[in-house]
C-alpha cells in the first residue's frame, strides 16, 4: 500500500455515523473517498459536501450523494491534504487549485484533519511556490502589484493556457523560498486588491495523519483542543 492509500485509509476512523463530513482535494484525499465509499456501502449513514469539482465527480463514480454547501447548516468534519506542512500545524494548499473551497469547507468544520504522506512534512514552509487565487478581471494589475511588494508571482497555467478555478479564477504561485516570513506574506496578501484567497492553512488543522514507511501516525495539534 503507498503512503497517501494508508492515510486515507485510516482517516475513515474519524468518520462517525450522523456526521456531515467536507471531503477534500487530491491524490491522498482519493484513497480517503474510496474508503468512504465503502463504508458506505456497508451501512455507515453521512452526509457529504466537497471542495471541488473533481471530488464531487470522483464521489459520484463511487455511488455517493454530494450536497451542496448551502444545503447543509454546518460540518463536523473536513478531511484534506496538504502539500507542506510545518512543524506548527502551518499549511501551504492549492497545488490542486482547490485552495478556495477548500478553505470556506475548513473554516467551516468544526474540526479539520490533514492527511499526507512523509515528504510534506517539513522543517519550514516555502519550497512548496505558495498558490494564491485571484480574480481574471485586471489580473495583470494584481500580478505586477504583487512583483512590486517581491511575492514573485507566476501565473499557473494548464496545457499552455491560463488555469480556471472551479470558482472562475485564476491561480498565481508565490515563489517565495523556504523559510519564508508567514506573517509578512500573509499582510503583504491582505494590501493587494484582486486577491481571492491564498493557500496558507494556519493553525487549521486539530489532527494530521502522516503516512510513513512504518504506518499511518496521528498527530495532535496541541493549539486546537
Ligand atoms: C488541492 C490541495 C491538495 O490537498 C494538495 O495539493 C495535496 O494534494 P495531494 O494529496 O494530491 O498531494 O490543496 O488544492
Amino acid at each position: 500500500m503507498n503512503l497517501k492509500e494508508i492515510v486515507g485509509k485510516k482517516a475513515v476512523e474519524f468518520v462517525k455515523d450522523g456526521m456531515i463530513v467536507g471531503l477534500g482535494t487530491g491524490s491522498t484525499v482519493f484513497y480517503f473517498v474510496h474508503a468512504i465509499a465503502g463504508k458506505v456501502k456497508d451501512g455507515l449513514n453521512i452526509e457529504m459536501v466537497s471542495t471541488s469539482i473533481q471530488t464531487v465527480e470522483l464521489a459520484k463514480s463511487l455511488g455517493l450523494n454530494i450536497k451542496e454547501l448551502e444545503d447543509v447548516d454546518h460540518i463536523d468534519l473536513a478531511v484534506d491534504g496538504v502539500d507542506e506542512i510545518d512543524k506548527n500545524f502551518n499549511a501551504i494548499k492549492g497545488g490542486g487549485a482547490a485552495l478556495f473551497r477548500e478553505k470556506i469547507v475548513a473554516d467551516i468544520a468544526s474540526e479539520v484533519i490533514w492527511i499526507f504522506d512523509e515528504s510534506k512534512d517539513v522543517e519550514k514552509l516555502g519550497a512548496f511556490n505558495l498558490p494564491v487565487e485571484i480574480l481574471p478581471f485586471g489580473y495583470s494589475h494584481t500580478i505586477r502589484k504583487m512583483t512590486e511588494v517581491g511575492l514573485n508571482p507566476v501565473l499557473r497555467l494548464k496545457d499552455g493556457k491560463k488555469l480556471i478555478t472551479d470558482n472562475h479564477n485564476y491561480i498565481v504561485d508565490l515563489h517565495l523560498g523556504y523559510g519564508f516570513n508567514i506573517s509578512e506574506v500573509k499582510e503583504k496578501l491582505s494590501t493587494i486588491v484582486g486577491v481571492v484567497e491564498h493557500g496558507l492553512f494556519l493553525n487549521v488543522c486539530r489532527f494530521c495523519i502522516k503516512g510513513t514507511e512504518n504506518g499511518a501516525v496521528i498527530i495532535e495539534n496541541p493549539n486546537k483542543k
